[in-house]
């Protein structure tokens, strides 16, 4: 029987330029983001800079984790324990969860079928609720209609913090991810586009905004270091009114992060060649439904959905469960009982309250997950897409 033999968590290596700048800072033994040597620029501050340049955006904070900068952006922008934030059902835990480190209440917006955010239900909600602040996740890195979705915002004078962990690297209409959001954060953790383990990026071109996320990342009085910053007059009383919230990056995972940079475009290139075989490939499958992406999007494959619409419950645990057993890891996001990174929304129960959301429920139902490390080739995309056709046909005969 054919099996897939290549791990689904196996990420390229960290290349030789980011591994000789990493030894080049644990040498010097300044692996904290202020500790430089005669005030010249840290490994932090030139990351901060550099993806600042690659983003347009005026400025960025590098911080200790993609989350952490959900969270950071929600406090920076003033949200506050009596302030409701609307944000998609279909996500992470990692979102909510910075919605709850805010204090603020959580307003789950539904899932229409291409696994967007329903932007009807948006407009439904933000009236309803009165919510004015809205963290989109751009959930596996599909990306809404941008322009409805900037209207609705203004005209509910809502601020958006974009929610990037998927979506580095992509556009909506040639203007990048990230570009549209008052705030947009950014993971490096190990299985986003950019590997360093651990590690966020904030990015905004508002001064005030980034001076708190500044102060509430930790910089201690250190902000007049940063590169990616307005100048100290903006910090006069910032600096006082905000908290240290200690979730600052090292110099060690920027050095390792900076040459990366460098090659992110290629990376997602190559995403997207592996992307578009299995999407021609699976699309052809009888019972295997994929949207169709928007022409204005260009995304990043570096994971891939489809429905098993014609299928129960029952049945694609089973389809799921003999996929693993040949090697193909494929995730649920249906399920009751979250389970590694899948968690479905009724299962936060941290919640204030937990709404029906029966799209949502719908779509999550029938929904396959599966990465696409960089690790994989078109032949082991070949060999993915023979073993998904080999195990449809034993769970449905008929197809
Ligand atoms: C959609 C989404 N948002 C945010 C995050 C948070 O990133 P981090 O793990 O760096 O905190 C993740 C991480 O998995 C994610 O998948």
């Amino acid at each position: 029987m054919l099996t897939f033999k290549k791990l689904f968590t196996q990420q390229e290596p960290i290349p030789d330029a980011a591994i000789a700048k990493a030894v080049d800072v644990m040498t010097s033994g300044r692996l904290h983001r202020y500790n430089s040597l005669h005030g010249e620029p840290t490994e932090v501050d030139l990351l901060e800079q550099e993806f600042a340049d690659y983003m347009g955006s005026r400025f960025c904070l590098a911080c200790t984790s993609g989350g952490f900068a959900l969270h950071l952006a929600l406090r920076s922008v003033g949200v506050t324990a009596s302030d409701k934030v609307l944000s998609n059902s279909f996500t992470l835990a990692p979102v909510p969860g910075a919605i709850h480190n805010s204090g603020a209440e959580i307003v789950l917006v539904e899932t229409t079928k291409d696994y967007l955010v329903n932007l009807d239900d948006l407009r439904i909600k933000a009236e309803k609720t009165g919510a004015r602040f809205f963290m989109l996740s751009h959930m596996r890195g599909h990306i809404v209609n941008m322009d409805d979705l900037l209207e609705i915002c203004d005209q509910y004078q809502i601020c958006l913090i974009e929610d990037c962990a998927h979506t580095m690297g992509a556009a909506w209409k040639g203007r990048k991810s990230g570009s549209f959001g008052d705030v947009s954060c950014f993971s490096t953790q190990t299985y986003k586009h950019l590997n360093s383990g651990e590690g966020g990026l904030l990015i905004t071109d508002d001064e005030e905004v980034i001076a708190k996320a500044i102060m509430y990342s930790g910089s201690y009085m250190h902000y007049s270091h940063h590169l990616a910053a307005p100048g100290p007059e903006v910090f006069t009383q910032i600096r006082l009114e905000t908290p240290n919230y200690s979730g600052r990056m090292d110099n060690l995972r920027a050095a390792i992060l900076r040459p990366q940079l460098q090659n992110l475009d290629q990376r997602c290139e190559r995403w997207n060649e592996l992307y578009t075989f299995l999407e021609n490939q699976l699309s052809q499958l009888e019972g295997v439904w994929l949207p169709q992406r928007p022409s204005e999007e260009k995304f990043v494959g570096s994971s891939i959905q489809f429905s098993l619409l014609d299928f129960d419950e029952a049945t694609i645990g089973g389809f799921i469960r003999q996929c693993r057993e040949r090697g193909i890891v494929i995730s649920w996001f249906g399920a009751a009982e979250p389970k590694g990174y899948t968690s479905r929304y009724d299962s936060w129960q941290y919640l204030q309250e937990i709404p029906e959301l029966p799209d949502t429920r719908k779509v999550l139902s029938t929904m396959c997950d599966m990465r696409i490390p960089l690790t994989f080739n078109i032949q082991d995309c070949q060999t993915i897409v023979d073993i998904i056709t080999d195990v449809l046909q034993t769970i449905s005969p008929s197809l």
